[in-house]
């Protein structure tokens, strides 16, 4: 199964923005780590359907809006921070109510221990869970929920 990983503004940046939120890994080391984690998932998977990670990143609402209108043509699912946009973008919001595909929502950091303001995920209704708070970890239980998601429906 294919799945695509998608980041979306600012978070080209991760490893020099804000560390004391974001730590100290690129996002290049974080979807290394991603895809030594499904390695490891696919080994414990044994005979079944293997994931392979696609990883897109762009800061740029117009292009993640085509991604994702497109990602069920190649995709079985998407891993998916919306980084900024989770607090505001109806418009992404309503690209991911449209696919029949699952969407997982992560976040590197805790969005409900920050500012107010990014207490709201418009995304939070129409992805199938969220897994915030926990950097690469928060990537990896996405992957692990997804992969089982897609397994069962
Ligand atoms: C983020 C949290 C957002 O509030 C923020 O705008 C980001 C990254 C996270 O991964 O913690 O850019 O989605």
């Amino acid at each position: 199964m294919k799945i695509l990983v998608l980041n979306g503004p600012n978070l080209n940046m991760l490893g020099q923005r804000e560390p004391a939120i974001y730590g100290t890994l690129s996002l290049d080391d974080l979807n290394r780590k991603l895809a030594q984690y499904a390695e490891g998932l696919n080994a414990d998977r044994g005979e079944k359907d293997k994931a392979e990670l696609f990883f897109y990143q762009t800061n740029h609402e117009g292009v993640l809006i085509d991604m994702i209108q497109k990602a069920s043509e190649t995709y079985a699912g998407i891993i998916y921070n919306p980084a900024a946009h989770t607090h505001y973008s109806i418009a992404l919001r309503d690209a991911v109510a449209g696919v029949p595909i699952p969407v997982v929502e992560v976040h590197y950091s805790d969005i409900a221990q920050r500012e107010g303001f990014r207490h709201l995920s418009v995304f939070k209704e129409v992805c199938i869970s969220q897994f915030k708070g926990k950097g690469v970890v928060s990537y990896e239980e996405a992957l692990a929920f997804l992969i089982e998601y897609i397994e069962k429906h």
